[in-house]
């Protein structure tokens, strides 16, 4: 079966042409004498032909065609009609008139129509993947997927770049997500983990003197499930030697440059503005901010001190903070709705949201509190306009940036102020660590092999880490400590982290401490890697971007899992092969594993 085209590549300099297609019928239109069939394959769509004055035989044949069947035609391409082109088509001007029609195969009536298949439910649209696959827009999602890993690999291949294999079946790796445990047969009641990323096998090809590594590599983490993560997911990881951080940084934004522009045609401005983390807490409540709007947090407590509202002082008493923004024109919410956008403040962590309407003068429960000089200040403050509608929250710094950071995106979304465009921004200055209030301990903030900042080195060396107890005071000494971290993002999603690395072992030592990881501990979860660092280990650094995440927004899509060939549910299932799935007894015999009942 030979076929000279893809359907959506003939064109009106073909008129006259014989040449023989295959593909799936698309949609099917008797019109009495003739009968026309839409024509699918990848490269796209064409009309073709059914006429009994070509072909009695395939117009009679062509009755029985219904959706999906698989057919191989050949016949003349003719130019359509005066006035019956469809210029919405790259073929529109031409059809096919079929002389021989085969069946290559049928389909079993499909569990929705292809021609919505966009609106079907997404979980019948997982179940029968493949058929959700057919549609254009995914086929060219994973089109580009491949073209950008493409253009990924020469850039790093160029740039003296290796790419190296690590291993799947590994130890655990320190990403702070929960790892996915495989048996060992062999070894029986030992488990490997699927690795969250290739860290430790990276640093350690820097200590094996590669000097520059980089790989298209799947990750997993079994975590919280959101449109942006997935149980599995791909990163581009890369790691080099003798690399600064700003090396690293203008290494990625050359390869950010070359994809946007060979992909999509679109020129990215480099380099890429930068915003400290705390900049970016103070102004956005979050540190991947959306920066293709407004909409800023604006600091009001010194502006709260002014006047007697409670909930304010109070929260301000205790060391919180009172922070608000601008509901652009949204002085027209009535109490109602007013009191769902409190609720949804609420749902967010928000002990409540205060608000005051800029409309004739000010408009609000609590404007009595305020001096009208100091209303006049906020608003001057959050630059709004008549109609404007301030809103406050009053609470510890963390829910104060992370209930408005959350209304902020909202607005963007609700009031259309999201601008169509790309943008980038890097986040730097993190603090190595962060006080983790339920485990009452240190977090590294990246992971634990993130190094201190140049001035932040020696102070940390210094700190007395013995009396580092929970006491707040105490606590910000170490979180003023800075890491040589950086994190890219691209409107409002984080599509990459990365730092350069401890590479002295006493500073290693010394980062566990802080950590509160043992030394046993840190020699049993990743005694490999500090047994290497002893070795000559050079200076390093690297990155990991989010291939997944940078897709769906070159894309513009709006989860990962469009991006993604076959995806997990929010539940991590794949509904199409039902895995995770019961195993056989026998299987978990030869596995020395015996499964509780889990009950329920
Ligand atoms: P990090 O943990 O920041 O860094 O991961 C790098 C990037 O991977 C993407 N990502 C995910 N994408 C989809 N689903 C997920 N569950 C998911 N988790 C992470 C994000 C993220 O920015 N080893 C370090 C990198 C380094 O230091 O070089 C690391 O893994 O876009
Ligand atoms: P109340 O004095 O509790 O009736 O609250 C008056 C207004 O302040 C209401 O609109 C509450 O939603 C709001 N409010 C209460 N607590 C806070 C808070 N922590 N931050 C901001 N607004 C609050």
């Amino acid at each position: 079966m030979v076929r000279d085209r893809g359907c959506g590549e003939i064109r009106e300099s073909d008129t006259g042409a014989g040449i023989s297609l295959a593909g799936w019928v698309f949609r099917r239109r008797d019109h009495g004498g003739l009968i026309f069939v839409d024509l699918r394959d990848r490269s796209g769509l064409v009309q073709v032909v059914f006429s009994p004055e070509v072909s009695e035989e395939a117009h009679e044949r062509a009755h029985d065609l219904r959706a999906e069947f698989v057919i191989h035609v050949s016949g003349e391409v003719r130019r359509r009609p005066e006035g019956t082109e469809n210029p919405g088509l790259p073929t529109g001007m031409v059809e096919l008139y079929v002389r021989t029609l085969t069946l290559l195969n049928e389909s079993a009536p499909l569990p929705f129509p292809m021609e919505e298949a966009a609106e079907a439910s997404e979980f019948l649209r997982l179940k029968y993947r493949y058929l959700d696959l057919r549609r254009p827009e995914l086929q060219h999602n994973l089109i580009t997927r491949h073209k950008a890993a493409k253009v990924i690999r020469d850039y790093f291949d160029e740039h003296g770049f290796i790419d190296i294999e690590t291993p799947m079946l590994t130890k655990s790796t320190p990403e702070g997500a929960r790892d996915y445990l495989v048996p060992s047969r062999v070894n029986p009641g030992q488990f490997y983990a699927l690795p969250q990323s290739p860290q430790l096998f990276k640093q350690i090809l820097m200590v094996a003197g590669l000097e520059r590594y980089f790989q298209i590599v799947r990750c997993f983490r079994d975590e919280d499930l959101r449109a942006d993560r997935q149980p599995e997911f791909t990163q581009v990881d890369l790691e080099m030697s003798f690399a600064d951080r700003e090396e690293i940084m203008a290494l990625t934004e050359g390869m950010m440059q070359r994809l946007f522009r060979d992909v999509l045609g679109v020129d990215i401005e480099i380099p890429i503005p930068r915003l400290s983390y705390k900049e970016s807490m103070e102004r956005f409540g979050n540190d991947k901010p959306d920066l293709r709007f407004g909409l800023e947090l604006k600091e009001m407590a010194d502006l709260a001190r002014g006047g007697s509202f409670k909930v304010f002082l109070d929260a301000l008493e205790s060391g919180g903070r009172v922070k608000a923004i601008n509901g652009k024109g949204m002085a027209g919410l009535s109490r109602k709705e007013l009191d769902v956008l409190t609720e949804e403040a609420k749902a967010f962590g928000a002990k409540g949201l205060a608000w005051i309407k800029v409309k004739n003068g000010f408009e609000s429960p609590i404007a009595k509190f305020f001096p009208e000089g100091v209303l006049r200040q906020m608003a001057e403050r959050l630059g709004t306009d008549e109609e404007d509608l301030m809103l406050f929250v009053a609470d510890r710094e963390m829910v104060v940036h992370d209930v408005l950071s959350r209304l902020r995106l909202e607005f963007g979304t609700r009031l259309d102020l999201i601008k169509p465009e790309f943008r980038f921004l890097w986040v730097v200055d993190f603090p190595l660590v962060e006080w983790d209030e339920e485990e009452s301990r240190f977090q590294a903030m990246h992971h634990p092999f993130t190094s201190p900042a140049d001035g932040d080195l020696e102070k940390l060396l210094a700190l007395d880490l013995s009396s580092a107890g929970p006491s707040g005071a105490h606590r910000s000494l170490f979180t003023d400590v800075k890491a040589k971290a950086y994190d890219i993002v691209l409107n409002g999603h984080e599509i990459g982290g990365g730092s350069i690395r401890i590479h002295r072992r006493d500073v290693q030592k010394k980062m566990f401490e802080l950590l509160g990881i043992s030394e046993e501990d840190a020699k049993l979860k990743f005694g490999f890697l500090l047994d290497a660092l002893e070795f000559g280990a050079p200076p390093h650094g690297g990155i990991a971007l989010g291939l997944d995440r940078l897709l769906m927004l070159m894309v513009g899509a709006s989860s990962i899992r469009d991006v993604i060939a076959f995806p997990k549910t929010q539940k991590a299932v794949c509904l199409m092969s039902g895995a995770p799935s019961a195993v056989e007894p026998k299987q978990l015999r030869e596995l020395f594993i015996r499964t509780l009942d889990i009950g329920g």
